[in-house]
């Protein structure tokens, strides 16, 4: 049921080792990086759940975790933020030739990996990631942020972890809403480039979600599988990397039209926006309306929203959504960029997509 994917990037280069019960063996994996005392970063919702488990595991390695708990939430990623950990990542005594630890979700892993990253020049950390959208997603392939009031994620910078250690057991005491969130990411692999890994999920998903642990451990393996390989290939994201973003230019505008708020989690304006983005390519002639309906049928299937009529509370206008894309880092003089389809797993990167077609279906 373990399963191991590596990222290949020369002297970077790490394993990801994705299955149930993987916690019990962080103390084995992180020994050949570690020693004596290190940093354990988490957040206040993790920490009652999970953190004793690690603790003990590091233990038994005799090695110390130095618990640092910092409260949930996206606020948590913000340059106050980062001030905090940082002195607190310094108050632990923690050398160059150090260890840092990120425990949970996508947040603690981004806001972890730009302080270890920017203190004393670049210290090591891992990835133990606790959410499924960390677990397949922002956990691996280095980038790190924070959020700034004229954006999320402007402030950060590429620092690969040494390890990632994923445990899919972790992810029963996740919120439903949260894995679903994930899940929209999971879908996106085989919606942006695995029409097979998309049919797998049409069988399997459910199950996975379910918490079927070789389903899920599978599920994991194979969306990081996809991501190392785009990664291995760009890092940086001068081209190819690009196309994971699939559904974030739409997703990203209606997140910022709800304001950022629990109205609307990452991962649900990701579903709706890869619905929007198949929508666009079939109106511009590129996927059928067939390909289009099938993602919106699966997604809806599990429970993830697939309309923006789906979002609670005041909706926003095409032209406010249109707006804010215009204003994301992705519009280019004039044009905007979307990442299309020609079908199910075959998504490539438009640069001059016209306004008219993005606001006719918006407004549909
Ligand atoms: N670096 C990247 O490549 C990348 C990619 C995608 C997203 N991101 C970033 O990731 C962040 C979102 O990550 P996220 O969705 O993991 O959010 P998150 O870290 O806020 O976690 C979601 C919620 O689940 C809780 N939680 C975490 N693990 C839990 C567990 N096992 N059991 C119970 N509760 C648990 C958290 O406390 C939080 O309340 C955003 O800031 C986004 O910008 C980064
Ligand atoms: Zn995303």
């Amino acid at each position: 049921m373990s399963e191991t994917v590596n990222v290949a990037l020369g002297a970077r280069s790490y394993d990801i080792h994705i299955g149930p019960g993987f916690i019990q063996r962080a103390g084995a994996l992180l020994a050949p990086f570690a020693r004596g005392a290190l940093p354990v970063v988490t957040d206040d919702n993790i920490a009652p759940l999970h953190l004793e488990r690690l603790k003990e595991a590091l233990r038994k390695e005799g090695l110390e975790a130095k618990p640092i708990i910092l409260p949930a939430g996206e606020s948590t990623k913000s340059f106050a933020g980062l001030e905090a950990l940082s002195r607190a990542l310094l108050a632990t005594g923690v050398e160059r030739g150090g260890l840092i630890v990120a425990f949970g979700g996508g947040v603690v892993g981004d806001l972890v990996g730009l302080a270890a990253g920017l203190l004393k020049r670049g210290i090591d950390f891992v990835q133990i990631p606790t959410t499924l959208l960390a677990q397949v997603d922002s956990s691996v392939g280095g980038k790190t942020a924070i959020d700034v009031p004229e954006g999320k994620n402007l402030i950060g910078l590429f620092h690969q972890p040494r390890i990632v250690i994923a445990d899919t057991e972790v992810l029963s005491t996740l919120p439903k809403r949260e894995l679903l969130s994930g899940y929209a990411e999971v879908t996106k692999y085989g919606a942006m480039g695995d029409a097979d890994f998309f049919g797998w999920l049409e069988e399997n998903g459910a199950k996975a979600l379910a918490g079927d642990q070789a389903a899920l451990s599978q599920m994991v393996a194979h969306s990081c599988r996809m991501k190392a390989a785009i990664v291995a290939r760009d890092e940086r994201e001068s081209g190819e990397r690009a196309l994971l973003n699939l559904g974030h230019t739409f997703g990203h505008a209606l997140e910022a039209a709800a304001g950022y708020s629990d109205r609307l989690l990452h991962g649900e304006a990701v579903a709706i926006g890869m619905v929007l983005a198949f929508q666009l390519s079939e109106r511009l002639g590129y996927s059928s309306a067939a390909d289009a309906d099938r993602l919106r049928r699966h997604l809806e299937s599990v429970g993830l929203p697939t309309a923006i009529a789906g979002i609670p509370g005041a909706r926003a206008s095409a032209e406010a959504i249109l707006a804010h894309m215009r204003h994301d880092k992705k519009a280019h003089e004039g044009a905007l960029t979307f990442v299309l389809a020609k079908g199910l797993g075959q998504a490539f990167l438009a640069r001059d997509v016209p306004d008219e077609a993005v606001t006719s279906v918006l407004s549909e």
